[in-house]
């Protein structure tokens, strides 16, 4: 679709930029709303970075994404932070207010709760405790918002420990129990959520070493690795009939609070969205 000279933009910065799916997502709803805006991928090298951010306002952007490597820095060059970026200490979304100011938020949370919520309806947060496997920058936004949305108990298994009882010690410590890493299949009993949070299942990576023997049959899995769809561990859920939640769906719900303040519209996530980012 052709833009004109009011057209809105937005993009995303990361280093490299290639694999980002991000341009397919916002294309295809700048597309479908028949939005005259614009949303371009920008490779962006960490010390091109504070520039980069300090350009958009001045080359008239309403803001972007940023993404690997840049999330954690750029929580530290935007002027606002809120609160959920905060706590996270990371960045995903920036929006440019009309006096230049640059507001930092992440959505990351917000996109996996949702995508949780459309796949599992019969999921609640208190049905009980959620078991996250890993402790890295996706973790830290996928524990917290579990938190905030009334999980009763949050078991952390991650290769190194001293990383889930970090994490532990900075969020909550009450509500979450680091786990010994070969423990982890054990502190799949009880369970009402199992959460893959590392890159293991992803094509061309080992599979994820988790025995869901112990795992109540009402419990719900879903996995952060979206390619591929089905990773090994949705796979083995599938089989024992549990309900999963593929990786995909977080990765376009996290768009939504950008693309809305950006372009003003509330998008939708549904199969045709689904499929034109597989499409890629
Ligand atoms: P992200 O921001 O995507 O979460 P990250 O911060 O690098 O990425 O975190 C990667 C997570 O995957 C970590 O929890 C990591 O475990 P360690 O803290 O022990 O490194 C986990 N991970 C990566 N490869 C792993 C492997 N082969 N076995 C177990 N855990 C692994």
């Amino acid at each position: 679709m052709s833009v004109t000279g009011a057209a809105r933009l937005a993009g995303v910065m990361g280093w490299p930029i290639g694999h980002s799916r991000s341009p397919q997502l916002h294309g295809h709803w700048l597309e479908r709303y028949g939005i005259d805006g614009a949303y371009v991928p920008s490779t962006v090298p960490p010390d091109g970075l504070e520039k980069a951010l300090r350009a958009l306002p001045l080359l008239g952007f309403r803001g972007c994404n940023v993404t690997i490597p840049h999330k954690t820095v750029a929580a530290a060059l935007v002027d606002m932070l809120e609160p959920a970026a905060a706590r996270i200490g990371a960045v995903n979304t920036i929006t440019v207010s009309p006096d230049g100011q640059l507001t930092g938020t992440n959505t990351d949370g917000f996109g996996f709760l949702e995508n949780l919520k459309q796949g599992a309806a019969g999921w609640r947060a208190e049905d009980g405790p959620a078991l996250v496997i890993g402790a890295g920058g996706a973790a830290r936004a996928i524990v917290a918002t579990l938190l905030d949305s009334g999980v009763p108990e949050i078991r952390l298994a991650n290769r190194t420990g001293e990383k889930a009882q970090e994490m532990g010690a900075s969020l909550d410590k009450s509500r979450i129990v680091p786990i010994p890493w070969n423990d982890r299949a054990a502190a799949a009993a009880g369970a009402a959520l199992v959460v893959n949070t590392t890159s293991l299942g992803m094509t061309g990576q080992p599979a994820l070493d988790l025995s869901l023997a112990e795992l109540p049959a009402k419990a719900v899995a879903t996995d952060l690795v979206y390619a591929p769809l089905t990773t090994p561990l949705l796979l083995v859920a599938a089989a024992r009939s549990n309900a999963t939640v593929d990786g995909l769906g977080m990765l376009l719900h996290q768009a939504r609070p950008g693309f809305a303040a950006w372009f003003g519209v509330e998008p939708m996530v549904d199969t045709a969205l689904r499929q034109a980012v597989l499409a890629g």
